[in-house]
């Protein structure tokens, strides 16, 4: 098969806020207990993160990550979670039926984000708290010192303000599963009063308002339009979330899903837009795409685990992903730089254990799923400016969706390194493809490598065993010729394809 796949420097899309590839750690499951945190196990730093765990985050480049929820942070109280150790209280945690034991908290949080390289997106509680709250803890946060709270952090040990810069302004609010959720009016009441006051405590900060949980819910459009309509102007993005699974075990329309990304996200677009009209307003809205991950796997059928009631850090949501999981987060990854110009921050839910990228096995050892991979690369390799690919190609059709290109891509440009990358999948299972690129207005510019990521079984994972299984290699077959390169997309493949000046 061929296709042809033409870009131009001039091709822009926007530029590529580095934050798209944030992620996520929730207080669920083994994220924190067992992901991020483990006294005792033998990589353990002085405070109780694993080293090995926070190696593997710096490798992926993770700019932010959102904290500490998630369904979680709707019953949380964050004051539970600062102070002496030995005096914080054990909770029932009514998101995921365990019991939280405050061992991990905002202060140590902080602490680990800085290790890790990253820095912290916060969600706060707008389900069984409020506003008030809320102020509280940014003033916790962010306060130089001189008042009660930003004096308790300093007697905490942390003189120095976080100055966290992102601020999430509840969780999924419309889902009958989140503690006090809430219509679309109440919850653009809350969300309006409370970016105020954050603001007020620190003007740096911005905001994210709850979109809806997907886009599947019965008021997805509503939900968005009747929300901003009470607090346009004091929020900065509406939050996206989607979660892919194959139950259907139809890879081909699996590795489609972008399609629905990408309806998703022009549709926010659009929601936003219409809100921005009505609200007679100057300012740019944007989108958090703060939760998006494939995720079933632990939820088919032989894979389920019983959890018991009230345990801690139980192994919820381990999802193992395949490799053709990894070939849809590439494509997602692609969907997302394709509309930089509106995406300024995403979060792949999540990054340890839960949902995640990382895995680890308690007293064992950390290594990377499939899915790693792709969002290293788009990490690394995909800041700077977005450029728009004019793809010809054949396309197929699946149950859920028609004229589906066989190839997925897009182009990164980065002035100041000098390099340009191009991302690409090919979704044909059975043949390679043989892609004719014009770089147009790209003289000059020779190869660096062409990294390809394939396995010959969908199915194949990786494992504490087996880590390798699935992993990425600077093998691919392309050639330059002044602006004309060959490149050749291997079938069922993640491409990516990088030329410097
Ligand atoms: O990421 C897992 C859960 O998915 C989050 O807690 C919630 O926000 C979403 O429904």
């Amino acid at each position: 098969m061929k296709a042809k796949i033409r870009l131009d420097r001039d091709f822009t899309v926007g530029s590529v806020d580095p934050r798209i590839y944030g992620s996520f750690i929730e207080h669920l499951g083994r994220a924190v207990y067992g992901g991020i945190y483990e006294p005792g196990h033998p990589t353990a730093d002085d405070m109780g993160f694993r080293r090995d765990v926070i190696e593997l985050v710096r490798k992926l480049g993770v700019p932010v990550v959102r904290y500490p929820g998630g369904n979680f942070v709707s019953g949380y109280n964050w004051e539970d979670g600062i102070g002496p150790k030995d005096k914080r209280p054990v909770r029932t945690e009514l998101a995921w039926g365990t019991l939280e034991t405050n061992q991990v908290g905002i202060d140590e949080f902080q602490e680990w984000a800085k290790r890790a390289n990253t820095s912290v997106m916060m969600a706060v509680n707008l389900g069984t708290r409020g506003p008030a709250e809320a102020k509280d803890l940014i003033e916790y946060c962010n306060h130089p010192g001189g008042t009660y709270w930003s004096d308790l952090r300093a007697a905490n040990g942390h003189r120095d303000p976080y100055g966290i810069k992102l601020w999430c302004l509840g969780n999924e609010m419309d889902g009958p599963w989140q503690m006090c959720a809430k219509t679309a009016d109440e919850y653009g009441r809350i969300a309006n009063e409370t970016a105020k006051m954050l603001k007020w405590v620190d003007p740096s900060i911005e905001t994210v308002a709850c979109g809806s949980s997907s886009s599947g819910m019965a008021t997805f459009g509503t939900w968005e339009a009747t929300m901003l309509s009470h607090c346009y102007d004091n929020v900065d993005y509406v939050s996206c979330h989607t979660y892919y699974n194959n139950h259907a075990h139809d890879t081909k329309t699996f590795l489609a899903n972008n399609l629905d990304m990408d309806y998703f996200i022009k549709s926010v677009v659009s929601a936003i837009d219409y809100a921005k009209v009505v609200a007679r307003s100057k300012k740019q809205v944007n989108i958090s795409f703060d939760e998006w991950n494939v995720w079933y796997h632990c939820n088919e059928p032989g894979n389920h685990k019983h959890i018991e009631r009230w345990s801690v850090a139980p192994p919820q949501l381990e999802d193992v992903y395949n490799f053709e999981d990894a070939l849809l987060i590439g494509s997602l990854l692609i969907t997302m730089l394709r509309h930089a110009d509106r995406v300024k921050v995403a979060c792949m839910a999540q990054l340890v254990n839960v949902i995640a990228p990382i895995m680890t096995r308690n007293g064992g050892g950390a290594w990377a799923q499939t899915i790693f991979y792709p969002y290293m690369h788009a990490s690394a390799y995909g800041r700077g400016t977005a450029l728009e690919t004019k793809v010809e190609c054949e396309k197929y059709d699946t149950r859920k969706y028609t004229d589906v290109p066989f190839v997925d891509s897009v182009a990164v440009r980065n002035d100041e390194a000098g390099e340009l990358t191009v991302f690409a999948v090919n979704k044909n299972l059975d043949e390679d493809i043989a892609a004719e690129i014009d770089l147009g207005g790209f003289e000059g510019y020779r190869l660096v490598e062409h990294i390809t990521m394939h396995h010959d079984d969908v199915n194949a994972v990786n494992t504490e065993d087996a880590p390798y299984t699935v992993c990425p290699k600077s093998d691919g077959k392309t050639t330059v010729d002044g602006t004309r390169a060959e490149a050749l997309l291997g079938r069922a493949s993640w491409n990516v394809i990088r030329f410097k000046k």
